[in-house]
């Protein structure tokens, strides 16, 4: 059909990169998983990578790139799609291609990345057969019938065993085993993907038997993974998927992808423990809601959730085991800047439970009800009429070690304050609880984090190798009279060196060129970080100034030019040299000697 594929699928492939890189304006990219806003030229957000409260992650819509201050992840949209989604640059590529309607043609991969690429592939399609295994075993048949009728008896619908593609392994071990040798794939791949494992014996046995089967999805509705739970008090109650090259449970939320825009909707999102607890909500109507899957609460769980809302509101059973999670989740909440609530349950309940026996309106009033988790905490913990000094001193226990993971000091000094206030203690024993217990690292904020979106207009700056880049950066066509000087003399760092060489060589070739492309020509990451941080600054010079700062390098240039020849000249005792130098140090630039 295409023509114009085959000997140039390279240069094919190239330009579908370059492409998609049109089409796929990364402020839009990057705004549907993370919250931006407007600052200056740029969009600043809270990174959805690194811990933090105040935003360092920035995205440039004239550069098409990110760069996060803090953590110094960053790059084009490719970088963030890889990243955020944990993608190979192949399927980056084609995801994008695809949500943004560019054709692209099969690119010649290295071996390894080949490899890996066709490993998650596979892995991906053999969940998707696995899927509709189950499912048509729960739907259409016989041996179904038996997990149909229990999943009805907790009240869930049809709609939502279709919509969340509920399904059935049978009781037997070779039940998918078989079915994935008549469909011709691979048990080697189901293996990978933690469906079957391997018999000592030789051959493969079924991984889930006699389970219902909740399928997990990512972003874009594949299958990562699974869970299984039995029908009756079986032991373990739920047997997930285990780690494979595209399931991490401590990185993904149980039913994200039908809840996203919801959350996004209501501005806060819904938490509970459990698949079932999220299907009963969702039975019932709510729809911003995600479940964990049993495990705690993780940094990267509440940074995908704080690119939807910045309010999270914690359901979790009401047990010691719920509350402690629900204390031990406090400092990271505090540290990503999202506000999280947490609402008490009646014993015994589950949402589950609470939601089919009294309804989503009475959910409803307790999720609005939800206190700050620190206050629910604190609510449970003291919730003895009278508490005697053995029972407060357990609490004290318990929450100075959290304390000390704030990395903000005021806010530490607040709850400790809040704390002895509850406790009936005074201040200074919680502060020497957190003094003997481990000290919190030190509070985030890299140097340049200031700099974000505050130029420096109209100062006058220094003269040294960033300052030389920054203007070359905003003022292109400084170039011109510094090109042919020795700047090198200005410069110490080597990674300035290297961009200001192949800076001058392409100014050379085109004249005045987007600065940022030269990102693509520097092979080191660590350098490609520095100068995106580099690209990202604000000009250190006004307009006006530009021009006289490019003759103020001039200047410096010669002035260290001298300096050195000089200082060289002292040491060969050359007095002739000395004299002669001295004289073209106080004449400058105009002087009888010029410039080179
Ligand atoms: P729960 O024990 O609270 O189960 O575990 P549940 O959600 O209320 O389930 P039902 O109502 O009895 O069916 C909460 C979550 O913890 C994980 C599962 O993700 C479960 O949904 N879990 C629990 C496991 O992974 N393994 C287990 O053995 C138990
Ligand atoms: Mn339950």
């Amino acid at each position: 059909m295409d023509a114009g594929q085959g000997s140039g699928s390279m240069d094919a492939m190239h330009s579908a990169k370059e492409e998609v890189k049109r089409a796929a304006d990364i402020v839009e990219v990057v705004g549907r998983y993370v919250q931006l806003r407007k600052a200056g030229q740029n969009y600043v957000g809270l990174c959805p990578f690194h811990s933090e409260k105040a935003p360092s992650f920035t995205v440039s819509p004239s550069k098409q790139m990110f760069h996060c201050f803090g953590c110094k992840k960053g790059g084009d949209v490719f970088a963030f799609w890889m990243e955020y989604h944990n993608a190979s640059f192949p399927e980056a590529l084609r995801e994008l291609a695809q949500k943004f309607g560019v054709n692209i043609p099969e690119k010649p991969l290295s071996p390894a990345q080949r490899h890996r690429a066709e490993e998650r592939e596979e892995i991906f399609r053999v969940n998707e057969r696995a899927m509709s295994y189950f499912a048509r075993l729960l739907n259409e048949d016989r041996r179904g019938l038996a997990a149909l009728r229990y999943v009805e008896e907790r009240g869930i619908s049809r709609e939502i065993i279709e919509e969340f593609r509920l399904g059935f392994a049978p009781d037997r071990w070779d039940g998918l085993v078989e079915f994935l040798k008549r469909e011709g794939l691979s048990l080697d791949t189901a293996a990978k993907a933690g469906l079957v494992a391997p018999r000592k014996s030789g051959g493969y046995y079924d991984r889930f038997r006699g389970r219902l089967i909740f399928p997990i999805f990512d972003l874009g509705g594949r299958v990562l993974g699974f869970g299984g739970r039995v029908l009756d008090d079986g032991m373990p109650k739920y047997l997930n998927t285990p780690e494979t090259p595209v399931f991490q449970k401590g990185r993904c939320l149980y039913g994200l992808h039908a809840a996203y825009r919801a959350i996004r909707g209501e501005g806060s999102a819904v938490v509970v423990e459990g698949y079932m607890d999220f299907l009963a909500l969702r039975n019932h109507g709510l729809a911003h809601v995600v479940a964990t899957l049993g495990t705690a609460l993780t940094a990267d769980h509440i940074r995908k959730l704080r690119g939807y809302a910045p309010i999270v509101v914690l359901v979790f059973d009401a047990d010691e085991a719920g509350d402690a999670a629900v204390l031990k989740s406090l400092p990271l909440f505090l540290n990503e800047g999202v506000s999280a609530k947490a609402v008490q349950l009646p014993k015994g309940e589950d949402p589950d439970s609470f939601v089919n026996q009294w309804g989503l309106e009475r959910f409803r009033e307790l999720v609005e009800g939800a206190l700050p988790l620190f206050d629910f905490y604190l609510e449970r913990a003291c919730s003895e009429k009278e508490m005697d000094l053995d029972a407060k001193a357990r609490v004290l226990k318990q929450v100075a070690p959290i304390l000390s993971e704030f990395h903000d000091a005021p806010q530490r000094a607040l709850y400790a304050g809040h704390l002895a206030e509850k406790l009936g203690i005074r201040e200074n024993l919680v502060w020497e609880e957190l003094r003997a217990g481990r000290r919190g690292p030190a509070p985030t904020g890299g140097k340049f984090q200031d700099a974000v979106g505050t130029p420096l207009r109209g100062q006058r700056a220094g003269l040294d190798g960033i300052h030389l880049l920054n203007l070359l950066i905003h003022y292109p066509d400084a170039a011109g009279p510094l090109m042919e000087s020795d700047w090198k003399v200005l410069v110490s760092e080597d990674w300035i060196v290297r961009v200001v060489e192949i800076f001058f060589e392409r100014y050379a070739r085109d004249g005045a060129f987007a600065p940022e492309s030269l990102l693509e020509q520097l092979e080191e990451e660590d350098c490609r970080k520095r100068l995106r941080e580099a690209l990202l600054l604000p000009p250190f010079y006004s307009v006006e100034l530009a021009q006289e700062a490019a003759a103020d390098f001039q200047k410096k240039i010669r002035k260290t030019k001298l300096a050195r020849a000089y200082r060289e000249a002292r040491a060969r005792g050359d007095m002739e040299g000395m004299n002669q130098l001295l004289k073209q140090m106080s004449h400058g630039p105009q002087g009888p000697f010029g410039e080179p």
